[in-house]
């Protein structure tokens, strides 16, 4: 039975137009928040607990005043920051950052951050062309194409920073010891590098190879590791972990997000049995074992990404496995078994977004 089964089709019209309102105003108020990220207007208005007016605030920023005003007006609007005085004049009101704010706003690292969320908006926009073309044909669209590497990299760093060394990695004992000990581990579709520099920052004597296809994330991720002071131990790849000429010794192998998007996700779990005799550990979507709806806003979260991204990139290559990003636990085991592992283990990790995968012999 569906969700719209007891409704009258005048209620559903309204529901349903009163939740795509929402959402297309909340898409363009995240839009806003890109834009102020970029301008570093947050970061000017953080400096100053006394608050600005938009005059002061474009000298900060070196930004034009009289768009700085209207940027104002509606971040107010929105509640995003305070106000002093509706009544003064528009160029003299002071606008502060409500405090709590930076934490969403400024910090990379902290897990209520959501300004890479801005970056998959402005990535829908630039492919949308591309999506019509490849939906009508079965095509796909390549990643490079999206230009969301800083996005999708910025929407994992807290969780790899703040969570991966100090939570996920005490669920691998064996791997845990042999990064202590010294050892080099390999990391498949490695993004911008911030799973690997946390890990380097972890473990100050292990070395870390982090291998991904596309040039302008390894590009990132050097530069990344460089600011983080921890490019001597990691070496960033970039190569195509479907290769069958990929092959190494390491310790353990990681796959943060990365199994879904590729169109021989089988092949790339031959890799990683290649470059490993101990664990490869899989971090995917935490999904249920089939479709629900109404779903969650995760799981909903998961399968706008595979209609919009995940998909679209995996079907890039022919043949292709298809997989999209809301890969069930039953396909990635049917994955790991086709290359060849003998065993697949839940992690215990309790996390809202993903689900982690211990692959054997
Ligand atoms: C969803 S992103 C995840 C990136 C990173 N692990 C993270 O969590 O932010 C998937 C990554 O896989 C990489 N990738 C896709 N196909 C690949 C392939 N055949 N070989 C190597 N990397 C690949 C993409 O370039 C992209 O960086």
């Amino acid at each position: 039975m569906t969700a719209t089964a007891h409704r009258t089709p005048e209620t559903v019209a309204e529901e349903l137009a009163g939740r795509l309102f929402e959402a297309g105003l909340g898409a363009m108020e995240l839009l806003t928040v890109g834009l102020g990220d970029r301008l570093g207007l947050y970061r000017a208005l953080a400096a100053e607990d006394a608050g600005v007016t938009p005059t002061e605030l474009a000298a900060a920023t070196g930004a034009d005043a009289r768009y700085v005003r209207e940027w104002c007006e509606q971040q107010a609007a929105a509640e995003f920051l305070d106000v002093d005085d509706t009544t003064a004049d528009a160029q003299d009101r002071r606008y502060t950052l409500p405090a709590g704010s930076e934490a969403v706003l400024l910090d990379p690292d902290s897990p209520a951050y959501v300004v890479p969320l801005t970056g998959f908006l402005e990535s829908g926009g630039r492919v949308m062309a591309a999506l019509e073309r490849a939906y009508r044909t079965g095509g796909g669209v390549p990643y490079a194409d999206y230009g969301v590497q800083h996005a999708q990299g910025g929407f994992n760093r807290p969780a790899f920073t703040g969570r991966l060394v100090a939570e996920w990695m005490p669920t691998l004992p064996d791997l845990d010891a042999a990064l202590r000990a010294g050892g080099a581990v390999a990391e498949m579709g490695c993004g911008v590098g911030w799973a690997a520099i946390a890990l380097a920052r972890g473990y100050p004597d292990a070395t870390i190879d982090a291998f991904d296809a596309d040039p302008a994330s390894i590009d990132a991720a050097r530069a990344n590791a460089a600011e983080a002071g921890v490019a001597d131990r990691i070496s960033f790849v970039v190569a195509d972990v479907t290769d069958p000429a990929l092959t190494g010794d390491y310790a353990g192998v990681f796959a943060f997000e990365t199994i879904h998007d590729l169109a021989d996700p089988v092949a790339a779990l031959q890799t990683a049995r290649r470059l490993t005799r101990g664990p490869v550990v899989v971090m995917d979507e935490n999904v249920g074992d089939d479709v629900v709806a109404p779903a969650g806003p995760f799981e909903r979260l998961f399968h706008a990404a595979s209609v919009l991204h995940c998909l679209p990139v995996g079907r890039c290559a022919e043949p292709s496995a298809a997989t999209g990003t809301v890969m069930r636990p039953a396909t990635l085991r049917r994955y790991a078994g086709d290359a060849g592992f003998t065993r697949v283990t839940d992690l215990p990790i309790e996390d809202a977004m993903f689900r982690f995968y211990r692959l054997e012999g």
